[in-house]
């Protein structure tokens, strides 16, 4: 079946959006071997797409397309690069619904959540078409009478970008646009689960005007194309999202040619409820960063700790707004989750609720689910301990489990026990407590009475093994610039 032919089972308005081969050189490309694979609906299991099933081949030539433009990319003014990406966000938002449409099928989020990616997508091109005129230099103290220092930046060359399924539009927004502003090209390879998004992001690459081998997309062997990417010099940059087991894997791949790493890798996001917090607007937080995309978010809320003075009041709140949830086809009105990426994810989000109630967590069932695979039913835990899995591990699902402490210390010891370190969040009226708090928790970011902090203003990132580097803000441009330092003699 042809791209338009598929495009019209989809329901799209503009069929044009739908692409099935890989983007090298400005040009769509099937692959060499002729193989194919399929993108499923995780609702029904129904094949949305049939796709090139690209290899190290493709990769390469996608490879060398992006060091041919780089060059030209670079040489062009800060401000023809911001065109570009402006023309990008016109063209994405002026899109908006069919691709919110494009991911809801493939990922399976409600529509409004994608309409909403698309946007928080969006708003990362427009930030960093604003922020390419601010890539600035400095005149450093001189070391001698005789000589003066000054910094440039430059960029660092072709990038390789690796995205994930839980955000397959905004994810690989927010590493294109710093990376397209600083004057690098790149090579992006998404999720297999859901390559549409990137595909149509390419598409629109390409109506607004970018110059072919600056963005390049190839899709299918996730081993080969990984491997490529990994191991071929020419490529100076990897930026990936996804879990720290892979982001471990792709650093030892990339030591062989030293490239220069941004790794977004898994949370175990603790919500401190302290006694003097807002119940109402920690419930809110929590339904938000909790049940966002199904639970799917390296940022969402993994352990709920509250103090054990208003836990029964915070568990009944939250209890009511779990049950007030819908459950169901993400392309149907009023739905708030849809189902997992897959059954497998959904089996897996099940082993931690059997393990946890075989160590004695109690479970409340949230809203009932339609039938299906991949759908997985809210529920919140309590009684949970530090033995169960949902202590350690990134749940990936719609389960909350409460934890309960009595001081500040407990709070700060319970929420920093784990390798993770990327989003937390806490609720206090106190403002010395809240300054408290926030330095002592070791993550990347903090939400003080706030459930939802990932803006493009925002530096987005982790420690610990959560990560390293930042994207969004001016601080995500400096992960895809060099700094070169000039000693200027003889004055
Ligand atoms: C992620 O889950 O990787 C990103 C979530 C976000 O951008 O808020």
């Amino acid at each position: 079946m042809d791209d338009m032919s598929q495009a019209s089972n989809l329901g799209l308005s503009d069929a044009g959006l739908l692409k099935t081969g890989a983007y090298i050189d400005g040009k769509w490309v099937e692959a060499v071997s002729g193989e194919t694979f399929t993108v499923d609906n995780p609702v029904n299991g129904d094949t949305l797409a049939t796709l090139a099933y690209c290899g190290a081949d493709e990769t390469k030539r996608a490879v060398d397309a992006a060091n041919a433009a780089q060059p030209a990319w670079a040489a062009k003014t800060p401000k023809e690069r911001a065109k570009h990406l402006r023309d990008l966000f016109n063209v994405m938002m002026a899109n908006q619904a069919d691709l919110a449409r494009i991911l809801t099928l493939e990922q399976g989020k409600p529509l409004a959540e994608s309409m909403g990616e698309i946007a928080y997508g969006a708003n990362y091109i427009e930030w960093f078409a604003e922020e390419a005129k601010r890539i600035y230099g400095e005149v450093m103290t001189q070391p001698s009478p005789d000589k003066r220092v000054v910094v440039i930046r430059q960029p660092v060359g072709v990038a390789a970008l690796i995205t994930p399924w839980n955000f397959p539009n905004a994810m690989l927004t927010r590493k294109i646009a710093p990376a397209l502003a600083a004057g690098c090209t790149v090579v992006c390879k998404p999720a297999s689960e859901t390559p549409l998004s990137a595909l149509a992001i390419a598409e629109l690459c390409d109506r607004a005007g970018i110059p072919p081998g600056v963005v390049n997309v190839v899709c299918g062997d996730t081993r080969a194309i990984g491997g490529e990417l990994t191991s071929n010099p020419i490529v100076k940059k990897l930026s990936f999202t996804g879990s720290t087991q892979v982001g471990k894997i792709l650093t030892e791949q990339c030591v062989g040619t030293l490239k220069r790493l941004s790794m977004e890798l898994g949370g175990n996001a603790p919500f401190i409820i302290f006694e003097d917090g807002d119940l109402d607007l920690a419930v809110k937080g929590v339904m938000a960063s909790k049940f966002r995309n199904a639970g799917q978010t390296c940022v969402c809320t993994n352990r709920i700790l509250v103090h054990e003075s208003v836990k029964d009041a915070f568990v009944e709140k939250l209890l009511a707004a779990t049950n007030a949830l819908k459950v169901g086809n993400g392309m149907d009105e009023g739905v708030d989750l849809g189902p997992l990426v897959s059954a497998k994810a959904r089996k897996t989000v099940d082993e931690f609720v059997e393990d946890a109630v075989s160590k004695g967590a109690k479970v409340h069932e949230g809203p009932s689910t339609p039938n299906g695979d991949c759908y997985s039913r809210p529920l919140v835990l309590t009684d949970a301990t530090r033995d169960m899995r949902v202590f350690s591990e990134e749940i990936f699902g719609p389960v909350a489990p409460v934890f309960t402490f009595k001081t500040d210390e407990e709070a700060i010891q319970l929420a920093n026990d784990t390798e993770f370190g990327l989003a937390s969040y806490f609720y206090s009226k106190d403002v010395a407590r809240c300054w408290r708090i926030a330095e002592a928790l070791e993550y990347g970011m903090v939400g003080i009475n706030e459930g939802i902090i990932s803006n493009e203003m925002a530096p987005f990132g982790g420690v610990k093994e959560s990560g390293q580097g930042r994207e969004g803000s001016h601080h995500g441009l400096d992960d895809y610039l060099e700094i070169k330092s000039l000693t200027f003699g003889g004055i």
